[in-house]
């Protein structure tokens, strides 16, 4: 449709259809065409507004969307197109790792793909929108809603937020792809004690420096839509935050796409104690500037009456609905309603060949080997040698994580099946049940019926048990898959305690005991605390929830089909007590080992250690790749000179290796002080074995640059050091001069 016509149809639009623009509701409100009962009348909306309600949460699939697509229009009195949203976050029908697992892929170009692909599918079954990328930078592991993000850094994030908007959004202007919500603005990765829904207490430069930068990027790459936190930000909720959405979003960043509130984050904002009932959580949400109500009566129920009474002024909704019927117009919906979404177009493309193929790439990129003693991996494919798959996890389908709410678990290859394909003697026994703690599960609303479908009876698992430690007797090497529970991460799954579950642990000292190798393979949504198990195994592959083709990828490392090159994309603690912690921390006056002060007045904990178990960016290969030290072009990196680092990396090994080389900064002298290190550029390069290979990096003046407390960039003239190495850990540098004219 053209602007004009476009202009036109708003103008003749009544106010009560303009609010309906403005509405969000999910998929229950409909009762598919019936709209005559429901929880409309729950959350006090009438059975009008649901019909008006101009997008949709959650809908999904051909049939049920083009379904109610014809009787919501059927109905509308401007017949304009209702909008479907969906929480499409790691993958539509194919499923890929989890976020944090795609985080440690460093492979931008491949997330790229997978989330194009991860479009089409969602697209033939009629989404829109899908509510991603989650791009929260992430610092502490109790959160559980680490699983979703890339990870800890700025700069690596950043890349995974645009490589994900333009997967997403990958042909719009022909009609292929879906729009991308960008989400949780802001800095809800920051919410104290990395406790659910808590706030975020910030400085100004680390809000810049650190957590803005992905949303920015996703916002560069052209990202249609932004959602608001559910947090507060130093005490403003970001649902109502006119700050951070008009001054930085829209102003400075140029953003003119939709916003749209998280879930019931208007109507929070009472609970908040921030707007003193419904009508004024409505205006302060919609004059900070969020166009979308998602799920809560508040726009629907209160708009017109801030009309009426004066407190609001018509072209603020108008402006709203503006920018939501340019979105629709941008997809196309007045020409096709369902953007060629079928059962047809469905069947030719959910989980098709080629997408599983990306999913297993993706896959085998995002595990981590993070330990590999005596080169007991790879296992030898098709040998004598007899493996014992054991766990709770060793078969079990449940390998998507919390978010894949359009996966299938029947679709996904478990380890079982994926490890069959190289082992000629394998044995699979899973002992025991992921976690064995009722009254976690009944804190979770789990009731008797279903507490007895994930807890086994004692007599059950002691029965089992004995069955796994008989087939682990008889193995040559024993592959122990442990991890969390689906429920134990993802919203609203915070933790306290990260180690595996008692359970499990003790059936790994009971292995142990068997005098056998054996290799941990750990599934969870985040990093677990694995110091009481480390010595306790051979090897440790660190896999994620790894999607549907999550079996196979594993297999694929295990055996050697595959060399591992995940590096971790945040960092996995010693000790629970250390959170939050994270590679690229202020440089503290008194460091620890270094510090003129006696040991005990430094920046330390007397009773755990300050290092991490393992570090960002830390992840071994089978092989070595050696690299020489780091040299320079210049001695000055000015604005018009930039710098080339170079270092030359040789694959001593029997395999092809992919190595991500890493290059981090720190700038010695600031006017804010500066992290120790600061990731800046990276490169994947393969090398076959015997090869060598010279990687460069190019470094701008500007690329040094850092926010003070007033939001605003600094380029500062201070002694400088690259570091070029395999992980954040590496000391090999080159010394320069920054030097700008101030
Ligand atoms: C989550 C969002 C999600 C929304 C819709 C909320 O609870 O915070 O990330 O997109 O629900 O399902």
């Amino acid at each position: 449709m053209d602007e004009r016509a476009l202009r036109t149809l708003l103008e003749s639009m009544s106010l009560a259809e303009k609010v309906g623009q403005l509405i969000q509701f999910s998929g229950e409100f409909y009762g598919a065409t019936d709209i005559s009962v429901g929880p409309q009348h729950k959350l006090g909306v009438t059975k009008e507004m649901v019909g008006l309600s101009g997008s949709v949460l959650n809908v999904a699939g051909a049939k049920a969307t083009r379904k109610l697509q014809d009787w919501y229009m059927a109905q509308h009195p401007h017949h304009i197109p209702l909008l479907f949203m969906s929480d499409i976050i790691y993958g539509y029908r194919t499923v890929y790792p989890v976020p944090l697992g795609i985080g440690a892929s460093w492979d931008p170009e491949l997330v790229e793909t997978a989330y194009a692909n991860t479009a089409d599918e969602a697209q033939a079954g009629g989404s829109h929108v899908s509510f991603a990328p989650m791009v929260d930078l992430v610092r502490d592991a109790r959160w559980g809603r680490v699983l979703e993000s890339p990870g800890e850094d700025p700069f690596l994030n950043t890349q995974m937020a645009k490589a994900m908007v333009r997967g997403f959004q990958h042909d719009l202007a022909h009609q292929r792809g879906i729009a991308s919500c960008v989400k949780h603005f802001a800095a809800y990765g920051a919410v104290e004690g990395g406790r659910e829904y808590n706030g975020a207490q910030m400085a100004p430069a680390t809000l810049f420096q650190d957590y803005l930068p992905a949303y920015k990027g996703a916002v560069e790459a052209g990202a249609k839509m932004m959602m608001t936190s559910l947090s507060t930000l130093n005490g403003v909720p970001g649902t109502a935050d006119t700050w951070l959405l008009q001054t930085i979003l829209r102003e400075r960043w140029g953003f003119d796409g939709v916003i749209i509130s998280d879930y019931a984050s208007i109507y929070e904002l009472v609970q908040h104690g921030f707007a003193k009932d419904a009508q004024d959580a409505s205006f302060k949400a919609l004059t900070a500037g969020v166009d979308i109500d998602m799920k809560s009566p508040c726009y629907a129920n209160e708009l017109a009456p801030l009309l009426e009474n004066g407190r609001l002024d018509e072209t603020k909704i108008d402006q709203a609905v503006w920018r939501v019927l340019q979105l629709k117009n941008t997809l196309g919906l007045f020409e096709d309603p369902y953007r060629g979404a079928s059962e047809a177009a469905e069947a030719a493309t959910l989980l098709s060949a080629d997408k599983r193929q990306v999913a297993r790439q993706l896959s085998r990129e995002s595990l981590v080997l993070l330990k590999n003693y005596n080169q007991v991996l790879p296992l030898t494919p098709h040998s004598d040698q007899k493996v014992a798959l054991v766990g709770p996890y060793a078969a079990r389908d449940s390998l998507l994580g919390m978010w894949a709410v359009h996966g299938h678990k029947a679709d996904t290859v478990t380890l079982a099946q994926g490890v069959a394909q190289y082992s000629d003697h394998l044995s699979v026994g899973q002992a025991t049940d992921i976690v064995r703690d009722a009254e976690m599960f009944k804190g979770m609303g789990a009731t008797d019926a279903m507490l007895s479908q994930v807890i086994q009876s004692d007599a059950a698992e002691e029965a089992a048990v004995a069955d796994t430690l008989a087939k682990a007797q008889a193995a040559d090497v024993i592959v122990f898959v442990a991890g969390e529970h689906t429920l134990q991460s993802g919203e609203a799954g915070s933790r306290g305690h990260l180690r595996l579950p008692d359970n499990q642990r003790q059936l790994l000292k009971q292995l142990r005991q068997l005098g056998k190798p054996v290799v941990l393979v750990v599934i969870s949504g985040r990093p677990l605390v694995l110091t009481d198990v480390v010595d306790d195994v051979d090897a440790i592959v660190q896999a994620w929830f790894p999607g549907s083709e999550g079996g196979n990828a594993i297999a694929d490392v295990l055996f050697g089909a595959y060399n591992p090159s995940g590096r971790l994309s945040m960092t996995f603690p010693a000790d629970e007590g250390q959170l939050p912690i994270y590679y690229n921390h202020p440089s503290t006056g008194r460091p620890e080992g270094v510090s003129q002060h006696s040991s005990r007045f430094t920046a330390r904990y007397i009773d755990i250690p300050s290092e991490p178990l393992f570090a960002f960016g830390a992840g071994l290969s089978y092989g070595k790749v050696d690299y020489t030290a780091p040299v320079v072009d210049v001695s000055e990196l000015r604005p018009d000179q930039p710098a080339t680092v170079t270092v030359t990396l040789h694959n001593g090994g029997e395999l092809p290796v992919t190595e991500t080389v890493q290059c981090y900064l720190h700038q010695a002298v600031a006017s804010i002080v500066q992290p120790v290190k600061r990731l800046v550029d990276f490169k994947r390069v393969t090398l076959e074995p015997g090869a060598s290979q010279t990687v460069t990096f190019t470094i701008q003046a500007e690329q040094c640059a850092f926010y003070g407390n007033d939001g605003q960039l600094r380029l500062e003239s201070s002694p400088i050091q690259l570091y070029v190495g395999h992980d954040s850990t590496t000391k090999a540098h080159v010394a320069l001069t920054l030097k700008v004219k101030e």
